[in-house]
């Protein structure tokens, strides 16, 4: 699905919606009140959990043991719907269009909650517009994370090398609570808009409200980015320019970097429930400490591998591994017996890479295992 680079820049979005697509199809009348009667102001839908209450998310109350248990599972059909590709070169991208003027009010009804009057954003929703920002832009050189002026702009008029990428992330993603309800003469209206906004020409002509956009004219959009969205690094120059920014901490992390003694509290984690639907309270995470630290346990042998190679993953049940200090997801482990727990462990399991990723000698992996389950009792 994500065989373009121009996709690979938006794919965390795609794949956040895929999950929930499904669900918002099946709900997408649901009521947009919730059962107290207050609206929901992003226009999404609500779903039922228990007792009358209603979640923002859906909840799979079937689900009884791990994972974050919303959503289901996208039949084959919801699959190929949504296997969409809008290539800059014009493959996949379907006839149709739409006016300015009609992209407004589409707009104005759907998406200006979020991304506000004119995409001038706020709130922490993108903007769809930046003015003239591109004037006398630079290119992308080695600013690849965080914003700074050696860069463009990261909205659609001055960072978006190929405006192919607004059409499929309009047409499968928006508007986020509803994806993939607008028709194509609807995303064509929006684009058309969107474009107006920026103050971009098509084929040297400005897009007022009676502009009509179709397929045909839309191939003709050459976006102010379309060169300076690759890095430059050619060159033994280039080459030694990245290096230097990205060994400057601060270019891309906040605070400082910190390797030993850099945490002297106590650690508590918070985590999404995962085991059992017996009540719906939002925000429904709670707190957590880890495992209490018995006396002695420093020098509990596997413990240092246990931190150094698999609480990654095993710290918390995020990743789907059952966490350690979890005493009911740990009982369930060892409903099949120790050996075969060895035996999964050793050899991989679903996202249980064999001796989870390193090449320690089967003997040490049982070690580490059986700290594992001592810490969990
Ligand atoms: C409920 C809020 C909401 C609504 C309504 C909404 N959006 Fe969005 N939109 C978002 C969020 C959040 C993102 C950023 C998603 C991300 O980066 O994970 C986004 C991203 C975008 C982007 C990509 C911006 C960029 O530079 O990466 C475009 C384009 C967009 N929306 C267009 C639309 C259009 C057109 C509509 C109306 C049909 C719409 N949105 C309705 C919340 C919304
Ligand atoms: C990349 C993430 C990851 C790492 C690293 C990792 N694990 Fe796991 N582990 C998992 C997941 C996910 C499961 C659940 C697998 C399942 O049930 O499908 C799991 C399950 C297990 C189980 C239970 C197997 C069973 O029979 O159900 C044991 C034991 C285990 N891991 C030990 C380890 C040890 C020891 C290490 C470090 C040497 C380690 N893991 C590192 C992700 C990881």
């Amino acid at each position: 699905m994500f065989k373009s680079y121009h996709k690979l820049i938006l794919s965390t979005v795609l794949v956040a919606s895929t999950a929930t697509t499904a669900v918002f199809a099946k709900y997408a009348d649901a009521s947009r009140t919730y059962t107290n009667g207050k609206k929901v102001i992003d226009g999404g839908s609500t779903y039922p959990v228990k007792s009358n209450k209603t979640s923002a998310y859906h909840v799979n109350t079937k689900a009884d043991k791990g994972g974050f248990s919303f959503g289901r599972k996208p039949t084959a059909n919801e699959i190929k719907a949504w296997d969409i590709d809008v290539m800059p070169d014009g493959t996949g991208l379907p006839e149709g269009k739409g006016t300015v003027e009609e992209g407004d009010e589409i707009y104005e009804e759907k998406c200006s909650a979020c991304h506000f009057d004119f995409g001038t954003g706020g709130s922490g929703y993108p903007a769809l517009q930046k003015g003239n920002a591109y004037e006398g832009q630079k290119s992308l050189t080695n600013q690849r994370v965080g914003g700074n002026d050696e860069g463009p702009m990261r909205v659609f008029g001055t960072y978006w090398p190929h405006a192919s990428t607004l059409w499929w992330y309009i047409k499968t993603g928006m508007p986020h609570p509803a994806p993939m309800s607008l028709t194509n003469d609807e995303v064509y209206a929006l684009v058309a808009y969107i474009v107006s906004i920026n103050e971009l020409k098509i084929d040297g002509e400005e897009l007022d409200d009676e502009y009509e956009l179709n397929r045909e004219k839309f191939l003709k959009i050459v976006m102010p980015n379309k060169d300076g969205f690759i890095p430059k690094i050619d060159g033994p120059k280039g080459l030694e320019n990245v290096r230097k920014f990205f060994n400057d901490f601060k270019n891309y992390g906040n605070g400082t970097r910190c390797m030993k003694n850099c945490f002297n509290g106590k650690p508590v984690l918070a985590r999404i429930s995962g085991s059992g639907i017996s009540d719906y309270e939002p925000p429904i995470t709670t707190k957590r400490s880890m495992p209490a630290a018995k006396e002695g346990a420093a020098e509990a042998p596997g413990k240092k591998t246990y931190e150094a190679s698999c609480a990654v993953c095993h710290a918390t049940d995020a990743m789907g591994a059952p966490p350690v200090g979890n005493k009911k997801a740990w009982a369930a482990v060892l409903e099949k017996g120790i050996d075969k727990v060895y035996h999964n462990a050793i050899n991989g399991k679903g996202g249980m890479p064999p001796k989870g990723g390193t090449s320690l000698a089967d003997d040490k992996i049982k070690e580490v295992i059986n700290y594992m389950v001592g810490a969990s009792k």
